[in-house]
């Protein structure tokens, strides 16, 4: 089983080796975890299957809220770029009697999420990336990939930690600068007009803000 502090470590590694994509220095919290999943727990109990997209699961402290709430016939795929989480979230779904349960329904892809390319749209998307540590036309690209591959009526929610990109347009100047204004007004754009929600979770590391998202059409 993963233990908590192997998971801790090996974040922190990829954390050193890999700052561009891993974007934090420690697992979310279960407080995050709960925010980022409260959509699919409020789901109507009367509907049906459901199909959900993880995307950047690291080590799993979000999948593992996922994973709690999943029924029979729902739909699991996990999109993680790093292979080191990506062994660490298959030794999970292999060990841990939860995980355990669902394995049949769930599969773990590794490819950046912006080359995957999925059978059918997705009720939920859940994103976990650092999208402030990507040039700009990456996160458009991410963002729209998240709008496609999501249902319309779907949801989207991901987490940002709190005030990065006000400080950094404060502290940062020439093409840095213009990168954060870009991503900033990319991540507005999309929230003026799809936001249905945001939760400012301030027991994780750091605090942060989780937006829901509502694809319209
Ligand atoms: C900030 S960590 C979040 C990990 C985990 N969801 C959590 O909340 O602790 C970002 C994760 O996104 C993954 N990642 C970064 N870029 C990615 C991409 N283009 N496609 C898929 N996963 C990516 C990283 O490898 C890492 O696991």
């Amino acid at each position: 089983m993963t233990g908590f502090f192997a998971g801790y470590r090996t974040f922190f590694r990829q954390f050193r080796e890999q700052f561009e994509t891993t974007g934090a220095i420690a697992p979310s919290s279960r407080f995050l975890a709960k925010s980022m999943t409260r959509f699919v727990a409020a789901r109507d109990s009367a509907s049906g299957p459901v199909r959900i997209l993880e995307i950047g699961p690291g080590t799993g402290p979000v999948t593992d809220s996922i994973v709690r709430l999943l029924r029979p016939g729902d739909v699991f795929d996990l999109v993680e770029l790093n292979g080191e989480f990506v062994r660490i979230l298959q030794q999970r779904f292999q060990t841990e009697s939860a995980w355990a349960t669902v394995a049949v329904q769930s599969r773990i892809v590794q490819m950046p999420v912006q080359q995957f390319v999925a059978d059918a749209p997705y009720d939920f998307v859940i994103s976990g990336l650092p999208l402030n540590n990507f040039p700009a036309a990456l996160v458009r690209e991410i963002t729209e990939a998240y709008f496609r591959l999501l249902t319309p009526g779907g949801v989207l929610s991901y987490f940002e930690y709190m005030y990065v990109r006000p400080l950094r347009r404060l502290l940062t100047f020439g093409a840095e600068r213009r990168r954060i204004v870009e991503i900033d007004e990319i991540l507005a754009g999309h929230c003026r007009r799809c936001r249905i929600g945001r939760d400012s979770i301030l027991l994780n590391l750091p605090p942060a803000w989780v937006q829901h998202l509502r694809r319209v059409s």
